[in-house]
């Protein structure tokens, strides 16, 4: 019986899991930041100081919730990148000292790839090799994974992620932050074909998001302020349309090209918790691969579950990190 201690400082929210075995979640304690909501998008400086703040309060409700005590876990791991510095830098330290005080092995995991191990966690075992579609605040790939579980990246957006573009236009739009929840909310009574906004289409399996923030801006200008709140519903649902179409049709031409190697599809990141997006992403692909899997809604968004199932794959094959670890910004 393994238990690892995870924990999650790469954004916005502060989180501490204990996973059994790489996949029994025995807690998984998420606090998000509020504070960024009035500045319409994460602010570095504040979410440092605020993962500060929560870190250790975090850290005792994940032991207390999963009736252990640190003497009971074997390892400890962090997410030491892609993210922000100074707030990986908080999650680094704390894991380190505890590996200092208790005496425990660490063990390092990237963010990306943790977000595609929500998978395992909601499904216990996947077949592999599998595609997956990583779609976050911060990122949208594509990525072959391989039957250890490494990735290749096939293809990667150029400019913004679909998750900052959901962001962005709520905040144009004047809807709040996050953007994704808020436009798939106001997307539900609405008509999606109410206006057409523009879908990128690049050569090979790449994606470009800026151009929607764009158009949306300009949309709003010529229609007015009136005419946005009034029609609302339709405006968000007809932008929620235009990012799932791009990075379904994107998706879906990789797929093509490697079905023969894969043995599932999967969807990963905090976009990946959007109702109309699973729904579109299942119906794609019903009787033309083995496995598809979408993560659970609580392995959806950033949390620490996912760096303590991870790190297992490491812990069984002894790899473990020095005290000292670097963080990084970009994978
Ligand atoms: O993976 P995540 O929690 O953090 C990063 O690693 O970036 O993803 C956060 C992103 C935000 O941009 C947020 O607006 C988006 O995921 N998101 C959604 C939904 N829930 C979260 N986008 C669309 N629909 C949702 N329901
Ligand atoms: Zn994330």
């Amino acid at each position: 019986m393994t238990k690892i201690l995870g924990i999650e400082t790469s954004c916005d929210e502060t989180s501490v899991a204990i996973v059994k075995n790489g996949v029994d979640v025995l807690s998984n304690v998420v606090k998000t930041q509020l504070v960024h909501s009035k500045f319409g998008g994460v602010v570095p400086d504040l979410s440092s100081r605020e993962h500060v703040n929560f870190i250790l309060d975090v850290a005792r409700e994940s032991l207390r919730k999963s009736n252990l005590e640190i003497k009971d876990i074997d390892a400890v791991s962090v997410v030491n990148g892609p993210g922000l510095v100074g707030s990986l830098m908080v999650g680094v330290s704390f894991a380190e000292g505890i590996c200092i005080r208790f005496g425990k092995k660490l063990i390092t995991t990237d963010h990306i790839v943790g977000h595609i191990y929500g998978n395992v966690l909601t499904y216990k075992k996947i077949s592999l090799p599998m595609l997956s579609l990583v779609v976050s605040g911060g990122h949208t790939s594509i990525f072959f994974v391989n039957k250890d579980f490494e990735i290749k990246t096939l293809g990667k957006t150029k400019d913004d992620a679909a998750g900052e573009a959901f962001d962005k236009c709520a905040k144009i739009l004047n809807l709040g932050y996050p953007g994704g929840p808020l436009i798939e909310k106001f997307s539900k009574n609405g008509d999606e074909k109410f206006y057409r906004f523009p879908v990128s289409r690049l050569e090979g399996y790449d994606f470009s998001f800026s151009g929607l923030k764009t158009s949306v801006l300009y949309y709003k200008r010529k229609m007015g302020e009136e005419f946005v709140k009034e029609n609302i519903s339709n405006i968000a649902a007809s932008i929620q349309k235009a990012i799932v179409e791009q990075l379904l049709s994107v998706f879906e031409k990789c797929f093509e090209d490697n079905k023969n190697n894969i043995k599932s599809v999967s969807i990963a990141g905090g976009v990946s918790a959007n109702g109309y997006f699973r729904e579109k992403f299942k119906k794609l692909f019903e009787n033309r691969v083995d496995n598809i899997y979408i993560p659970s809604m609580e392995f959806c968004t950033d949390n620490a579950a996912l760096t303590a199932g991870l790190a297992y794959l490491k812990y069984k094959k002894n790899i473990f990190s020095e005290l000292g670890v670097k963080v990084f910004s970009r994978s």
